[in-house]
Protein backbone atom coordinates (compact mmCIF):
# COMPACT_ATOMS: atom_id res chain seq x y z
CA UNK A 1 0.00 0.00 0.00
CA UNK A 2 1.32 3.32 -0.75
CA UNK A 3 1.27 6.37 1.27
CA UNK A 4 2.16 9.70 1.05
CA UNK A 5 3.68 12.59 3.36
CA UNK A 6 1.71 15.28 4.33
CA UNK A 7 2.01 18.52 3.77
CA UNK A 8 -0.72 20.95 5.41
CA UNK A 9 -0.06 24.78 4.39
CA UNK A 10 -1.81 26.88 7.11
CA UNK A 11 -4.23 28.43 4.82
CA UNK A 12 -5.91 25.54 3.83
CA UNK A 13 -5.81 23.92 7.61
CA UNK A 14 -9.50 23.69 9.04
CA UNK A 15 -8.97 25.92 12.37
CA UNK A 16 -11.98 23.57 14.34
CA UNK A 17 -14.54 20.72 13.14
CA UNK A 18 -17.33 22.30 12.33
CA UNK A 19 -20.59 21.10 14.53
CA UNK A 20 -23.88 22.69 12.10
CA UNK A 21 -26.92 21.88 14.22
CA UNK A 22 -29.17 24.33 12.65
CA UNK A 23 -31.41 23.42 9.68
CA UNK A 24 -33.51 26.24 7.49
CA UNK A 25 -37.24 25.67 7.75
CA UNK A 26 -40.27 28.61 7.52
CA UNK A 27 -37.65 31.30 7.72
CA UNK A 28 -36.36 29.94 10.94
CA UNK A 29 -33.01 28.51 11.84
CA UNK A 30 -33.90 25.93 14.25
CA UNK A 31 -31.35 24.26 16.32
CA UNK A 32 -31.31 20.40 16.61
CA UNK A 33 -30.94 18.61 19.68
CA UNK A 34 -30.89 15.41 18.20
CA UNK A 35 -28.25 12.60 16.60
CA UNK A 36 -26.30 14.15 14.78
CA UNK A 37 -24.27 12.81 11.67
CA UNK A 38 -20.46 12.96 11.68
CA UNK A 39 -18.42 14.22 8.60
CA UNK A 40 -15.38 12.91 7.53
CA UNK A 41 -12.63 13.15 5.34
CA UNK A 42 -10.84 10.98 3.46
CA UNK A 43 -7.59 13.05 3.42
CA UNK A 44 -5.30 12.22 6.78
CA UNK A 45 -4.00 15.08 8.38
CA UNK A 46 -1.13 12.70 9.66
CA UNK A 47 1.35 10.99 8.51
CA UNK A 48 0.09 7.43 9.64
CA UNK A 49 -3.21 7.48 7.78
CA UNK A 50 -6.59 8.11 9.36
CA UNK A 51 -9.36 10.04 7.83
CA UNK A 52 -9.90 13.50 9.05
CA UNK A 53 -12.54 14.36 11.16
CA UNK A 54 -14.54 18.00 10.08
CA UNK A 55 -17.42 18.02 11.87
CA UNK A 56 -21.26 17.38 12.31
CA UNK A 57 -24.81 17.56 11.02
CA UNK A 58 -27.75 17.34 12.37
CA UNK A 59 -29.49 13.82 10.88
CA UNK A 60 -33.16 15.03 10.95
CA UNK A 61 -36.09 12.54 11.54
CA UNK A 62 -39.75 12.13 9.42
CA UNK A 63 -41.12 15.32 11.54
CA UNK A 64 -38.38 17.45 10.18
CA UNK A 65 -39.12 16.33 6.77
CA UNK A 66 -43.03 17.11 7.22
CA UNK A 67 -42.24 20.15 8.51
CA UNK A 68 -40.44 21.28 5.79
CA UNK A 69 -42.82 20.30 3.54
CA UNK A 70 -45.19 22.34 4.60
CA UNK A 71 -43.31 25.11 5.55
CA UNK A 72 -43.04 25.33 1.59
CA UNK A 73 -46.74 24.08 0.97
CA UNK A 74 -47.88 27.25 3.06
CA UNK A 75 -45.19 29.74 1.42
CA UNK A 76 -46.06 28.70 -1.90
CA UNK A 77 -49.67 28.38 -0.40
CA UNK A 78 -51.91 27.03 -3.91
CA UNK A 79 -49.99 29.48 -5.84
CA UNK A 80 -51.63 32.49 -3.81
CA UNK A 81 -48.03 33.08 -1.65
CA UNK A 82 -46.04 36.22 -1.66
CA UNK A 83 -43.17 33.92 -3.37
CA UNK A 84 -45.49 33.11 -6.47
CA UNK A 85 -47.32 36.32 -6.89
CA UNK A 86 -44.23 38.02 -5.99
CA UNK A 87 -42.98 40.72 -9.10
CA UNK A 88 -40.45 39.47 -11.04
CA UNK A 89 -38.31 42.18 -10.12
CA UNK A 90 -38.98 41.57 -6.49
CA UNK A 91 -37.78 37.76 -6.60
CA UNK A 92 -34.47 38.95 -8.69
CA UNK A 93 -33.70 41.57 -5.91
CA UNK A 94 -34.05 38.66 -3.57
CA UNK A 95 -31.81 36.76 -5.77
CA UNK A 96 -29.30 39.79 -6.31
CA UNK A 97 -29.04 39.84 -2.25
CA UNK A 98 -28.56 36.28 -1.91
CA UNK A 99 -25.51 35.89 -4.80
CA UNK A 100 -24.10 38.94 -2.58
CA UNK A 101 -24.21 37.26 0.67
CA UNK A 102 -23.08 33.70 -0.99
CA UNK A 103 -20.24 35.71 -2.31
CA UNK A 104 -18.71 36.44 0.89
CA UNK A 105 -18.09 32.80 1.46
CA UNK A 106 -15.91 31.84 -1.34
CA UNK A 107 -12.82 30.82 0.70
CA UNK A 108 -14.59 28.69 3.23
CA UNK A 109 -16.78 27.40 0.86
CA UNK A 110 -13.69 26.16 -1.79
CA UNK A 111 -11.69 25.30 1.73
CA UNK A 112 -14.79 22.81 1.66
CA UNK A 113 -14.80 21.70 -1.25
CA UNK A 114 -11.37 19.90 -0.90
CA UNK A 115 -12.09 18.42 2.50
CA UNK A 116 -15.25 16.99 1.75
CA UNK A 117 -14.88 15.86 -1.46
CA UNK A 118 -10.93 16.24 -2.56
CA UNK A 119 -11.51 18.24 -5.57
CA UNK A 120 -8.30 19.86 -6.39
CA UNK A 121 -8.04 23.79 -5.98
CA UNK A 122 -8.11 24.79 -9.48
CA UNK A 123 -11.26 22.68 -9.55
CA UNK A 124 -12.62 23.59 -6.45
CA UNK A 125 -12.22 27.20 -6.90
CA UNK A 126 -14.17 27.24 -10.38
CA UNK A 127 -17.05 25.02 -8.85
CA UNK A 128 -17.32 28.17 -6.78
CA UNK A 129 -16.55 30.99 -9.35
CA UNK A 130 -18.45 28.65 -12.43
CA UNK A 131 -22.10 28.94 -9.33
CA UNK A 132 -21.90 32.45 -9.29
CA UNK A 133 -21.66 33.34 -12.42
CA UNK A 134 -24.23 30.81 -13.14
CA UNK A 135 -27.02 32.66 -10.83
CA UNK A 136 -25.78 36.31 -12.44
CA UNK A 137 -26.45 34.63 -15.56
CA UNK A 138 -29.77 33.40 -14.53
CA UNK A 139 -30.66 36.73 -13.26
CA UNK A 140 -29.96 37.91 -16.83
CA UNK A 141 -32.22 35.41 -18.39
CA UNK A 142 -34.89 35.78 -16.63
CA UNK A 143 -34.92 39.15 -16.98
CA UNK A 144 -35.29 39.06 -20.90
CA UNK A 145 -37.87 36.01 -20.58
CA UNK A 146 -39.92 38.84 -18.97
CA UNK A 147 -39.31 41.11 -20.67
CA UNK A 148 -40.58 38.77 -23.75
CA UNK A 149 -43.60 38.72 -21.92
CA UNK A 150 -44.45 42.07 -21.64
CA UNK A 151 -46.94 42.69 -24.23
CA UNK A 152 -50.19 41.24 -25.56
CA UNK A 153 -51.08 38.95 -28.24
CA UNK A 154 -54.00 39.10 -31.01
CA UNK A 155 -55.23 35.96 -32.91
CA UNK A 156 -58.61 35.23 -33.66
CA UNK A 157 -60.27 37.97 -31.69
CA UNK A 158 -58.72 36.83 -28.40
CA UNK A 159 -56.39 38.77 -27.08
CA UNK A 160 -53.60 37.20 -24.68
CA UNK A 161 -51.04 37.86 -22.26
CA UNK A 162 -48.82 34.90 -21.88
CA UNK A 163 -45.97 34.27 -19.34
CA UNK A 164 -44.44 31.35 -17.90
CA UNK A 165 -45.29 30.43 -14.28
CA UNK A 166 -44.27 28.66 -11.74
CA UNK A 167 -44.38 25.01 -10.61
CA UNK A 168 -45.43 24.24 -6.78
CA UNK A 169 -43.20 22.90 -4.51
CA UNK A 170 -39.73 21.54 -5.15
CA UNK A 171 -37.89 18.63 -3.77
CA UNK A 172 -34.26 19.43 -4.23
CA UNK A 173 -31.72 16.91 -4.11
CA UNK A 174 -27.89 17.18 -5.40
CA UNK A 175 -25.41 15.15 -6.00
CA UNK A 176 -21.71 15.42 -3.88
CA UNK A 177 -19.21 15.87 -7.18
CA UNK A 178 -20.71 18.92 -7.54
CA UNK A 179 -22.35 19.49 -4.24
CA UNK A 180 -22.96 23.39 -4.71
CA UNK A 181 -22.97 23.76 -8.42
CA UNK A 182 -25.41 20.95 -9.64
CA UNK A 183 -27.21 21.51 -6.85
CA UNK A 184 -27.56 25.28 -7.11
CA UNK A 185 -28.39 24.53 -10.86
CA UNK A 186 -31.58 23.09 -9.65
CA UNK A 187 -32.17 25.17 -6.73
CA UNK A 188 -31.55 28.50 -8.42
CA UNK A 189 -34.03 28.20 -11.25
CA UNK A 190 -36.35 26.90 -9.40
CA UNK A 191 -36.75 29.43 -6.87
CA UNK A 192 -36.58 32.06 -9.27
CA UNK A 193 -39.29 31.26 -11.21
CA UNK A 194 -41.75 31.76 -8.26
CA UNK A 195 -41.51 28.15 -6.73
CA UNK A 196 -40.93 27.13 -2.96
CA UNK A 197 -38.65 23.98 -2.41
CA UNK A 198 -37.30 22.00 0.28
CA UNK A 199 -33.44 21.10 -0.50
CA UNK A 200 -31.60 18.48 1.09
CA UNK A 201 -27.52 17.94 0.42
CA UNK A 202 -25.69 15.10 -0.22
CA UNK A 203 -24.15 12.80 1.63
CA UNK A 204 -20.70 14.03 1.07
CA UNK A 205 -20.26 17.89 0.70
CA UNK A 206 -23.01 18.54 2.88
CA UNK A 207 -21.12 20.74 5.79
CA UNK A 208 -20.36 23.60 3.02
CA UNK A 209 -24.06 24.49 2.77
CA UNK A 210 -23.91 25.26 6.42
CA UNK A 211 -21.91 28.73 5.84
CA UNK A 212 -24.67 29.52 3.63
CA UNK A 213 -27.76 28.67 5.76
CA UNK A 214 -28.50 32.58 6.77
CA UNK A 215 -27.70 33.90 3.46
CA UNK A 216 -30.64 32.04 2.30
CA UNK A 217 -32.82 32.73 5.75
CA UNK A 218 -31.77 36.71 5.15
CA UNK A 219 -32.40 36.70 1.46
CA UNK A 220 -35.89 34.69 1.16
CA UNK A 221 -39.28 35.04 2.21
CA UNK A 222 -39.88 32.56 4.74
CA UNK A 223 -40.63 29.29 3.59
CA UNK A 224 -39.45 30.16 0.03
CA UNK A 225 -36.40 27.40 0.77
CA UNK A 226 -36.06 25.34 3.40
CA UNK A 227 -32.95 23.10 4.04
CA UNK A 228 -32.54 20.10 5.92
CA UNK A 229 -30.17 17.46 6.33
CA UNK A 230 -30.51 13.81 6.60
CA UNK A 231 -30.20 10.93 5.01
CA UNK A 232 -32.64 10.68 1.89
CA UNK A 233 -34.46 7.41 3.04
CA UNK A 234 -35.48 9.20 5.96
CA UNK A 235 -36.38 12.53 4.71
CA UNK A 236 -36.92 12.46 0.78
CA UNK A 237 -39.39 9.19 1.16
CA UNK A 238 -41.54 10.90 3.52
CA UNK A 239 -42.50 14.12 1.23
CA UNK A 240 -43.02 11.97 -1.39
CA UNK A 241 -45.37 9.97 0.24
CA UNK A 242 -47.72 12.62 0.48
CA UNK A 243 -48.41 13.01 -3.02
CA UNK A 244 -48.00 17.19 -2.18
CA UNK A 245 -44.72 17.37 -3.91
CA UNK A 246 -45.06 18.66 -6.99
CA UNK A 247 -41.55 18.75 -8.25
CA UNK A 248 -38.78 15.89 -8.24
CA UNK A 249 -35.30 18.11 -9.26
CA UNK A 250 -32.57 14.96 -8.71
CA UNK A 251 -29.17 14.56 -9.80
CA UNK A 252 -27.99 11.11 -8.65
CA UNK A 253 -28.55 7.85 -9.91
CA UNK A 254 -31.67 6.64 -11.29
CA UNK A 255 -32.16 3.72 -8.50
CA UNK A 256 -32.40 6.43 -5.94
CA UNK A 257 -34.94 9.01 -8.56
CA UNK A 258 -37.11 5.82 -9.23
CA UNK A 259 -37.04 4.52 -5.78
CA UNK A 260 -38.75 8.49 -4.84
CA UNK A 261 -41.09 8.50 -7.83
CA UNK A 262 -42.47 4.74 -7.05
CA UNK A 263 -43.43 6.49 -3.66
CA UNK A 264 -45.51 9.75 -5.13
CA UNK A 265 -49.32 8.44 -5.33
CA UNK A 266 -50.33 10.71 -8.01
CA UNK A 267 -47.29 10.00 -10.69
CA UNK A 268 -48.56 12.14 -13.36
CA UNK A 269 -49.06 15.07 -11.38
CA UNK A 270 -45.03 14.52 -10.86
CA UNK A 271 -42.94 16.71 -13.15
CA UNK A 272 -39.16 15.46 -13.30
CA UNK A 273 -36.34 17.13 -13.71
CA UNK A 274 -33.64 14.68 -13.66
CA UNK A 275 -29.96 14.23 -14.16
CA UNK A 276 -28.84 10.54 -14.06
CA UNK A 277 -26.17 8.12 -15.10
CA UNK A 278 -23.93 8.11 -18.23
CA UNK A 279 -21.07 6.20 -19.25
CA UNK A 280 -20.28 8.57 -22.82
CA UNK A 281 -17.60 7.18 -24.91
CA UNK A 282 -14.52 8.53 -27.07
CA UNK A 283 -14.32 7.19 -30.23
CA UNK A 284 -11.03 7.63 -31.91
CA UNK A 285 -11.42 7.11 -35.57
CA UNK A 286 -7.68 6.05 -37.87
CA UNK A 287 -6.75 9.98 -39.04
CA UNK A 288 -7.19 11.11 -35.48
CA UNK A 289 -4.42 14.11 -33.98
CA UNK A 290 -3.42 11.19 -31.44
CA UNK A 291 -1.96 13.52 -29.01
CA UNK A 292 -5.13 15.80 -28.93
CA UNK A 293 -7.07 12.57 -27.98
CA UNK A 294 -4.81 11.39 -25.18
CA UNK A 295 -4.66 14.77 -23.69
CA UNK A 296 -8.52 14.88 -24.04
CA UNK A 297 -8.95 11.41 -23.10
CA UNK A 298 -7.10 11.96 -19.66
CA UNK A 299 -9.14 14.75 -18.58
CA UNK A 300 -12.30 13.14 -20.06
CA UNK A 301 -11.82 10.43 -17.96
CA UNK A 302 -10.08 11.16 -15.13
CA UNK A 303 -10.85 15.09 -14.20
CA UNK A 304 -12.34 15.05 -10.35
CA UNK A 305 -11.01 11.07 -10.75
CA UNK A 306 -14.04 10.45 -12.98
CA UNK A 307 -16.29 11.27 -10.46
CA UNK A 308 -18.21 13.15 -13.49
CA UNK A 309 -21.58 12.38 -14.89
CA UNK A 310 -19.79 13.73 -18.01
CA UNK A 311 -16.85 11.66 -17.67
CA UNK A 312 -15.54 9.79 -20.52
CA UNK A 313 -15.91 6.39 -19.03
CA UNK A 314 -14.98 4.61 -22.04
CA UNK A 315 -12.82 4.11 -25.27
CA UNK A 316 -13.54 2.80 -28.36
CA UNK A 317 -10.01 3.16 -30.51
CA UNK A 318 -9.74 2.00 -33.93
CA UNK A 319 -7.23 -0.92 -34.46
CA UNK A 320 -5.22 1.03 -36.83
CA UNK A 321 -3.72 3.15 -34.07
CA UNK A 322 -5.06 1.24 -31.32
CA UNK A 323 -1.26 0.29 -30.24
CA UNK A 324 0.25 4.37 -30.64
CA UNK A 325 -2.36 5.30 -28.90
CA UNK A 326 -2.50 2.97 -25.94
CA UNK A 327 1.52 3.67 -25.74
CA UNK A 328 0.89 7.52 -25.35
CA UNK A 329 -2.14 7.05 -23.19
CA UNK A 330 -1.32 5.00 -20.70
CA UNK A 331 2.51 6.93 -20.01
CA UNK A 332 0.01 10.01 -19.64
CA UNK A 333 -2.33 8.41 -17.06
CA UNK A 334 1.20 7.39 -15.18
CA UNK A 335 2.34 10.69 -15.46
CA UNK A 336 -0.22 12.34 -13.67
CA UNK A 337 -0.01 13.48 -10.03
CA UNK A 338 -1.40 12.80 -7.28
CA UNK A 339 -1.90 14.41 -4.16
CA UNK A 340 -3.92 16.24 -1.73
CA UNK A 341 -5.99 18.59 -3.21
CA UNK A 342 -4.46 22.22 -2.58
CA UNK A 343 -1.07 20.18 -3.35
CA UNK A 344 0.70 22.32 -6.54
CA UNK A 345 -0.68 20.36 -9.56
CA UNK A 346 -2.31 17.51 -7.95
CA UNK A 347 -4.62 16.08 -10.63
CA UNK A 348 -4.92 13.28 -9.21
CA UNK A 349 -6.95 13.67 -5.51
CA UNK A 350 -8.16 11.16 -2.71
CA UNK A 351 -11.35 9.67 -3.34
CA UNK A 352 -14.61 11.40 -0.78
CA UNK A 353 -16.42 7.66 -0.43
CA UNK A 354 -14.34 5.17 1.63
CA UNK A 355 -15.17 2.07 -0.47
CA UNK A 356 -14.33 3.64 -3.59
CA UNK A 357 -10.85 1.59 -4.12
CA UNK A 358 -12.84 -1.79 -3.12
CA UNK A 359 -14.93 -0.87 -5.89
CA UNK A 360 -12.62 -0.31 -8.45
CA UNK A 361 -10.47 -2.99 -6.88
CA UNK A 362 -13.43 -5.66 -7.83
CA UNK A 363 -14.19 -4.29 -11.17
CA UNK A 364 -10.87 -4.73 -12.11
CA UNK A 365 -10.90 -7.88 -10.86
CA UNK A 366 -13.69 -9.06 -12.32
CA UNK A 367 -12.32 -7.82 -15.80
CA UNK A 368 -9.26 -9.91 -15.47
CA UNK A 369 -10.93 -12.90 -14.68
CA UNK A 370 -12.71 -12.58 -17.93
CA UNK A 371 -9.28 -11.65 -19.84
CA UNK A 372 -9.12 -8.26 -19.65
CA UNK A 373 -5.25 -7.25 -18.41
CA UNK A 374 -3.95 -3.49 -16.25
CA UNK A 375 -1.83 -2.09 -19.77
CA UNK A 376 -0.23 0.26 -17.56
CA UNK A 377 2.41 -0.02 -14.87
CA UNK A 378 0.81 2.15 -11.91
CA UNK A 379 -2.90 0.71 -12.54
CA UNK A 380 -4.66 0.02 -9.60
CA UNK A 381 -1.92 0.55 -7.00
CA UNK A 382 -3.94 0.77 -3.91
CA UNK A 383 -3.41 3.75 -1.52
CA UNK A 384 -5.10 4.80 1.58
CA UNK A 385 -7.70 6.75 0.02
CA UNK A 386 -7.25 6.00 -3.53
CA UNK A 387 -6.94 3.48 -6.16
CA UNK A 388 -4.29 4.51 -9.11
CA UNK A 389 -6.39 4.38 -12.35
CA UNK A 390 -6.11 1.01 -14.25
CA UNK A 391 -5.97 1.10 -18.00
CA UNK A 392 -7.95 -2.01 -18.75
CA UNK A 393 -7.58 -3.65 -22.36
CA UNK A 394 -9.27 -5.68 -24.28
CA UNK A 395 -12.53 -4.76 -22.14
CA UNK A 396 -15.40 -7.16 -23.08
CA UNK A 397 -18.85 -6.92 -23.03
CA UNK A 398 -19.19 -9.56 -20.22
CA UNK A 399 -17.55 -7.28 -18.11
CA UNK A 400 -18.90 -5.11 -15.25
CA UNK A 401 -16.52 -2.56 -16.15
CA UNK A 402 -18.57 -2.14 -19.61
CA UNK A 403 -21.58 -2.33 -18.11
CA UNK A 404 -21.57 -0.32 -14.89
CA UNK A 405 -20.94 3.13 -14.42
CA UNK A 406 -17.49 2.94 -12.54
CA UNK A 407 -18.06 7.26 -11.80
CA UNK A 408 -14.22 6.79 -10.43
CA UNK A 409 -10.46 6.34 -11.42
CA UNK A 410 -10.56 3.27 -14.01
CA UNK A 411 -10.46 3.50 -17.94
CA UNK A 412 -12.11 0.66 -20.06
CA UNK A 413 -10.90 0.57 -23.59
CA UNK A 414 -12.23 -1.70 -26.64
CA UNK A 415 -10.75 -1.80 -30.25
CA UNK A 416 -12.83 -1.72 -33.51
CA UNK A 417 -12.28 -1.89 -36.87
CA UNK A 418 -16.22 -1.25 -37.82
CA UNK A 419 -17.75 1.71 -36.53
CA UNK A 420 -21.02 0.25 -36.40
CA UNK A 421 -19.25 -1.24 -33.04
CA UNK A 422 -19.57 1.64 -31.03
CA UNK A 423 -22.48 2.76 -32.89
CA UNK A 424 -23.99 -0.53 -32.08
CA UNK A 425 -22.74 -0.86 -28.48
CA UNK A 426 -24.46 2.75 -27.54
CA UNK A 427 -27.65 2.50 -29.37
CA UNK A 428 -27.97 -0.59 -26.98
CA UNK A 429 -26.77 1.10 -24.00
CA UNK A 430 -28.87 2.55 -20.72
CA UNK A 431 -27.60 5.81 -21.33
CA UNK A 432 -27.55 8.60 -23.88
CA UNK A 433 -25.72 11.99 -22.69
CA UNK A 434 -22.69 12.23 -24.97
CA UNK A 435 -19.84 11.19 -27.01
CA UNK A 436 -16.41 12.08 -27.54
CA UNK A 437 -15.46 11.83 -31.60
CA UNK A 438 -11.83 12.27 -32.56
CA UNK A 439 -11.21 12.74 -36.04
CA UNK A 440 -9.88 14.65 -38.93
CA UNK A 441 -11.78 12.99 -42.08
CA UNK A 442 -14.55 15.10 -42.91
CA UNK A 443 -15.95 12.33 -45.04
CA UNK A 444 -15.66 10.00 -42.37
CA UNK A 445 -16.95 12.27 -39.58
CA UNK A 446 -20.20 13.87 -41.67
CA UNK A 447 -22.08 10.57 -41.83
CA UNK A 448 -21.32 9.56 -38.00
CA UNK A 449 -22.12 12.92 -36.44
CA UNK A 450 -25.58 12.52 -38.13
CA UNK A 451 -26.19 9.16 -36.32
CA UNK A 452 -24.45 10.22 -33.14
CA UNK A 453 -26.31 13.19 -33.27
CA UNK A 454 -29.62 10.67 -32.75
CA UNK A 455 -27.93 8.69 -29.93
CA UNK A 456 -26.98 11.08 -27.67
CA UNK A 457 -27.76 14.69 -27.36
CA UNK A 458 -24.04 16.09 -27.08
CA UNK A 459 -21.04 15.22 -30.04
CA UNK A 460 -17.94 16.61 -28.92
CA UNK A 461 -15.41 16.83 -32.01
CA UNK A 462 -12.13 16.54 -30.94
CA UNK A 463 -12.84 17.12 -27.43
CA UNK A 464 -13.54 15.25 -23.70
CA UNK A 465 -17.47 15.20 -22.72
CA UNK A 466 -18.57 17.92 -20.23
CA UNK A 467 -21.63 19.92 -19.44
CA UNK A 468 -20.02 24.02 -19.79
CA UNK A 469 -20.41 26.50 -20.76
CA UNK A 470 -23.70 26.53 -18.77
CA UNK A 471 -25.84 28.68 -21.56
CA UNK A 472 -25.76 25.33 -23.25
CA UNK A 473 -28.05 23.04 -22.59
CA UNK A 474 -27.33 19.71 -20.58
CA UNK A 475 -29.51 16.31 -20.46
CA UNK A 476 -29.40 13.26 -22.01
CA UNK A 477 -31.48 10.35 -23.97
CA UNK A 478 -32.95 7.27 -22.01
CA UNK A 479 -31.70 6.69 -18.31
CA UNK A 480 -29.56 9.92 -18.86
CA UNK A 481 -31.33 12.47 -17.89
CA UNK A 482 -35.16 13.80 -17.75
CA UNK A 483 -35.86 17.73 -18.95
CA UNK A 484 -32.91 20.22 -20.23
CA UNK A 485 -30.61 22.41 -17.98
CA UNK A 486 -29.04 25.29 -19.04
CA UNK A 487 -29.21 28.64 -17.96
CA UNK A 488 -31.77 29.43 -20.31
CA UNK A 489 -33.94 25.68 -20.59
CA UNK A 490 -33.50 25.72 -16.54
CA UNK A 491 -36.03 28.46 -16.12
CA UNK A 492 -38.47 26.19 -19.08
CA UNK A 493 -37.88 23.26 -17.09
CA UNK A 494 -39.16 25.01 -13.58
CA UNK A 495 -41.96 26.87 -14.99
CA UNK A 496 -45.14 26.73 -17.26
CA UNK A 497 -46.61 27.89 -19.66
CA UNK A 498 -49.91 30.27 -18.39
CA UNK A 499 -51.86 33.04 -19.42
CA UNK A 500 -54.65 35.77 -19.27
CA UNK A 501 -57.21 35.68 -22.58
CA UNK A 502 -60.09 37.79 -23.32
CA UNK A 503 -62.49 38.77 -26.08
CA UNK A 504 -61.37 40.97 -28.26
CA UNK A 505 -64.16 43.82 -27.32
CA UNK A 506 -64.07 47.43 -25.60
CA UNK A 507 -65.40 46.17 -22.20
CA UNK A 508 -62.81 43.73 -21.54
CA UNK A 509 -59.88 45.99 -23.45
CA UNK A 510 -61.07 48.55 -20.88
CA UNK A 511 -61.07 46.69 -18.10
CA UNK A 512 -57.29 45.18 -19.22
CA UNK A 513 -56.29 49.05 -19.41
CA UNK A 514 -57.27 50.13 -15.62
CA UNK A 515 -55.42 47.02 -14.68
CA UNK A 516 -52.32 48.01 -16.23
CA UNK A 517 -53.12 51.84 -15.48
CA UNK A 518 -53.85 50.57 -11.79
CA UNK A 519 -50.17 48.26 -11.80
CA UNK A 520 -51.42 46.30 -9.32
CA UNK A 521 -51.68 43.04 -10.87
CA UNK A 522 -47.92 41.41 -11.01
CA UNK A 523 -48.86 38.94 -13.65
CA UNK A 524 -50.61 41.63 -16.54
CA UNK A 525 -47.92 43.96 -16.48
CA UNK A 526 -45.88 45.43 -19.37
CA UNK A 527 -43.24 46.80 -17.02
CA UNK A 528 -39.77 46.77 -18.63
CA UNK A 529 -37.15 45.42 -16.33
CA UNK A 530 -33.90 47.23 -16.96
O1 LIG B 1 -21.42 15.39 -12.97
C1 LIG B 1 -21.85 15.96 -13.97
C2 LIG B 1 -21.55 17.39 -14.20
O2 LIG B 1 -22.63 18.07 -14.73
C3 LIG B 1 -20.39 17.56 -15.06
O3 LIG B 1 -20.11 18.87 -15.30
O4 LIG B 1 -18.78 18.48 -17.35
O5 LIG B 1 -18.69 20.62 -16.18
O6 LIG B 1 -17.66 18.61 -15.16
P1 LIG B 1 -18.73 19.17 -16.03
Amino acid sequence: MMSTKIQLPQKFKLNQPIESNRYLINGELLSWKGKMAKVYSSISSTDSYQPTYLGSVPELEEQQANDSLEAALEAYDQGKGKWPTMRVKERIACMQKFVKLMEAKRELTVKLIMWEIGKNLPDAEKEFDRTVQYIYDTIEDYKNLDRDAAKFEKNEGVVAHIRRGPLGVVLCLGPYNYPLNETFALLIPALIMGNTAVFKPAKFGVLLITPLLEAFQESFPKGVVNIVFGRGRVLASPMMKTGKVDVLALIGNSKSANALIDQHPKSNRLRLILGLEAKNPAIILPHADLDLAVKECIAGSLSFNGQRCTALKIIYVHEAIRTAFLEKFTAAVDALKFGNPWDEGAFLTPLPEPNKPQYIQELIDDALAKGGKIINKKGGRLMDNYIWPPVLYPVTKDMRIYEEEQFGPAIPIRSFTDINTPLNDMADSNYGQQVSLFGKDIKELSPLIDALANLVCRVNLNSSCQRGPDVYPFTGRKDSAKATLSVHDALRSFSIRTFVALKDNEENLSILEEILKANNSSFISTDYIL
